[in-house]
């Protein structure tokens, strides 16, 4: 099957309303809320060598208790959902020994943001088999400090990998860290998970194809509204990671502004203040502090408030402000911690030598009915086709312009870039800050300029980071030369 035509008339005449529900809406497992967050377990460094990071993670299926009183069947790394914490270190080299047990499936771990070879970026082109294993290894360049993460890349089998469990966060640590140490540091993970009444994890349906797939439960670090205990006054770093497959996040704290000290790349120059929030679409990360105020109550929640982000045919969840993290205050009131004004250099990239112009293209006519495609550029992914090529070392501006009724957030593998604007009904807005990413969101209408430079040789890919697009083709490969 070359092509894959979502009729949207089908849609429309209420197909999806009873799939939906045999797939688990019309009776929610209820999952337990309110548990102390949990740390996220760290990967172990089983090398003894300074500046040497060894594991191994293996994805299989494996049984967690979940829902309330039921077992669900995950595909996890490691046993456990989300997969473990890698943290290292700049300047390391890292080398993991992958394992696939998934059955009958093939996988590949991408290092999502990470600066790592292309031949050991876990791309769709080098699967590895089930049943079989694979050694990934690269060096952490020096200025590489981030919140970066991994899954699974393998062709047209990420989404359903993603949202069976396998995906984990990669942080990487400077050498030498400007925060200071009174800083409470907090990972949250944030996914969302679709169970059946059974507690099982169904498969995609056609509003999901069509949409990407939102999960009914919102997880921070595997827990459902989770609570974190601080005391009055405290000073907390967050490092959030939007790993759902197409769920928006529009991320707020009651009553308390953001500072955001880092993007997907790693820290911003200088800290952004007074941010009341912050949206994050799938696959971007965001650090950012809070000083929880004494007096401001004895509860803060971490919210995700409603973003419309365009909707093709039914099966529409409702627009609605959910809670992922409660953080109650409790205990006697601290003094806040102060922050450095400087967070690090970041050198801005130089005059374009080239500029490449991406579209996502608008769904066509097929036939009697609308049907869409997920094309960039006209085209879906083909394994082998190389569709742009760029020279190592050459700054090039990418202009990404997307002509559908929804958003998509647009990723790049092997580098970060530098938003400079976005123009949207001709109207331009310069970047407010310069920030280093590797996806960013592209709304409907919008198109997006962003400065970009290869530095390693080899095939990247480049896609929307709804994984249900991306396995429908809304991919490309670029070739570096
Ligand atoms: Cu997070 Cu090409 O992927
Ligand atoms: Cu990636
Ligand atoms: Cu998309």
């Amino acid at each position: 099957m070359q092509r894959r035509h979502f009729i949207l008339s089908m849609l429309s005449a209420g197909l999806a309303g009873p799939l939906r529900s045999i797939t688990g809406q019309a009776k929610p497992v209820t999952i337990r809320s309110g548990q102390p967050l949990r740390a996220l377990p760290k990967l172990l460094n089983q090398s003894k060598a300074p500046g040497v990071f060894e594991a191994s993670l293996t994805a299989a299926p494996a049984r967690l208790a979940v829902g309330a009183g039921q077992q669900t069947e995950f595909w996890a790394y490691n046993g456990i959902i989300p997969g473990p914490l890698i943290e290292a270190t700049a300047g390391d080299r890292v080398r993991i020994l992958f394992e696939n047990r998934i059955p009958g499936q093939v996988s590949t771990i991408h290092w999502h943001g990470m600066p790592v070879p292309a031949a050991e970026d876990g791309n769709p082109m080098n699967p590895v088999a089930s049943g079989s294993r694979h050694v990934y290894e690269f060096v952490l360049p020096a200025d590489s400090a981030g919140s970066y993460w991994y899954h699974p890349h393998p062709h047209r089998l990420s989404a359903e990998q993603v949202y069976r469990g396998l995906a984990g966060a990669f942080i990487v640590n400077p050498k030498t860290d400007p925060l200071p140490r009174d800083i409470h540091h907090i990972t949250a993970f944030i996914t969302d998970l679709r169970l059946s009444a059974t507690g099982a994890i169904p498969v995609d349906d056609m509003v999901d194809l069509m949409n990407g797939r939102e999960g009914d439960h919102l997880l921070v670090n595997g827990q459902r509204n989770p609570v974190l205990t601080v005391a009055p006054g405290s000073t907390c770093r967050f490092r959030l990671f939007n790993a759902t497959n197409a769920r928006y996040l529009r991320l707020a704290f009651e009553d308390h502004e953001m500072t955001l000290i880092g993007t997907d790349g790693g820290y911003v120059e200088t800290p952004v203040l007074g941010l009341r929030e912050i949206l994050l679409a799938p696959a971007e990360r965001a650090d950012v502090i809070v000083t929880f105020r004494p007096g401001a109550g004895r509860t803060v929640a971490l919210q995700t408030l409603p973003y419309e982000r365009g909707w093709m045919g039914g099966g529409k969840p409702p627009s609605q402000t959910l809670s992922l993290l409660t953080v109650r205050l409790a205990g006697a009131p601290i003094e806040a911690a102060a922050l450095p004004t400087k967070l690090r250099k970041i050198e801005e990239l130089g005059t374009p030598g080239a500029i490449k112009r991406l579209e996502f293209d608008e769904p066509t006519k097929v036939g009697g009915g609308m049907a869409m495609q997920f094309l960039i550029n006209g085209k879906t992914f083909q394994m082998g086709r190389v569709d742009l090529t760029t020279k190592a070392g050459q700054v090039e501006l990418w202009e990404v312009v997307n002509r559908t009724d929804m958003d998509h957030p647009f990723h790049l593998h092997g580098t970060q870039f530098q938003v400079t604007e976005r123009e949207r009904n001709g109207s331009k807005t310069m970047a407010p800050y310069l920030a280093w990413k590797d996806t960013v969101n592209i709304a409907t209408a919008e198109t997006v300029r962003f400065k970009v430079r290869q530095d390693m040789k080899g095939l990247r890919m480049y896609h929307c980071h709804i994984l249900e697009h991306e396995d429908q083709g809304m991919m490309g490969l670029l070739d570096v030369t």
